[in-house]
């Protein structure tokens, strides 16, 4: 593994909604579902006790996708042979010699995998016994019951995850890619905004811009202020600063995450975590509001070159800033001293 991806593995990413494995049937039974990471093809699947699972997409007997089988008696039974895996890995079953114990090595590569946030997370290394697994992204927003979470996407773009957060963490292109929407073109415009380090990336505070339509449910154009938050390498939080003369709750605030798994170097897939004070609106209206907007902004992220950010020590200097890229900047920095060098050119 190349010394970007070992930066990698120390990750948890995104790469399928959860309900996906409760949705996947047949014939009655749960079946796991394919998902992609960095490269790799992974089986995903629910156990009994409704941990979720993720394997190597091929079968160590003759190399048959996992993904095309299902759930039999708490084991992910292969589609050809019907050889079953345990979680862990290890195959306790070969139906062709149903007396034998299949020995240690008989195994599927088993990677770590958590649910959380509605989306399965895994990060492309093995559980070792005695070893902390990494943390996952916080999302501080999850835990307060006033807030209704929704999930949105998947969305899969033709670029690198760096690239999708960036245009998250932007405010500048408001007023062009989601006029009247977020912005206006006669309100561009952006005052100074603060970034600070945190101690698992940085915030931006204080950044305000006027939006004609916020959400669903803004009526009327208004001042708004967010923070931004990046805590994880392709995660990004918005938290929306209420305005104080319309808070109901005391420390309300809604917040948008955006995660997004690296499906390869130049192509990703993407969710948006919604936590809102919103209990009204049908699902498919807070969705259909972020797709606009997603839609919006896919084709000019598609549109980038380089794909991958270009922020090599060796790269030549191919992009210019202005103070209104505070975050990207700070982002870039961030991505550099965690060694994340994956979507860099
Ligand atoms: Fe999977 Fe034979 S290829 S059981
Ligand atoms: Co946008």
């Amino acid at each position: 593994m190349t010394e970007a991806g070992l930066a990698h593995v120390a990750h948890f990413h995104p790469v399928l909604l959860a309900s996906r494995l409760d949705d996947a049937r047949a014939d009655g039974r749960r079946c796991p579902v394919q998902a992609h990471l960095l490269g790799t093809d992974l089986a995903i699947w629910r156990d009994d006790a409704g941990r979720v699972h993720a394997f190597d997409d091929r079968c160590p007997h003759r190399g048959a996708s996992l993904s095309m089988g299902r759930i039999e008696d708490d084991r992910l039974e292969c589609a050809y042979h019907g050889w079953r895996f345990r979680a862990g890995g290890q195959c306790t079953h070969v139906p062709a010699v149903p007396d034998w114990a299949p020995p240690a090595g008989h195994r599927v590569q088993a990677y770590l995998a958590r649910e959380a946030y509605g989306l399965v997370w895994v990060a492309l290394k093995p559980a070792v016994a005695g070893e902390p697994e990494p943390p996952l992204p916080a999302f501080a927003a999850e835990g307060d019951p006033h807030l209704r979470k929704v999930n949105c996407g998947p969305y899969d773009v033709e670029t690198s995850a760096p690239r999708i957060v960036e245009n998250f963490l932007d405010m500048a292109h408001f007023g062009y890619v989601h006029e009247g929407w977020l912005g206006a073109r006669d309100h561009t415009a952006l005052e100074p905004y603060r970034v600070t380090a945190t101690d698992t990336g940085f915030i931006a505070t204080e950044c305000r811009a006027w939006q004609p339509q916020s959400s669903v449910q803004a009526k009327a154009g208004a001042m708004v202020e967010y923070t931004y938050e990046v805590n994880a390498p392709y995660t990004a939080i918005l938290t929306k600063v209420p305005d104080a003369a319309t808070v109901k709750v005391a420390g309300f605030r809604e917040s948008i995450a955006m995660f997004v798994c690296p499906l390869s170097p130049e192509r990703s897939r993407a969710w948006i975590r919604l936590a809102m004070l919103d209990w009204d609106s049908t699902d498919a209206h807070l969705q259909g509001f972020q797709h606009t907007i997603f839609m919006q902004d896919k084709p000019v992220l598609e549109s980038q070159r380089p794909r991958l950010l270009p922020i090599s020590p060796q790269a030549p200097v191919t992009e210019l800033h202005s103070a209104a890229d505070r975050a990207s900047t700070a982002y870039r920095r961030y991505l550099r001293e965690s060694g994340i060098t994956f979507g860099v050119c």
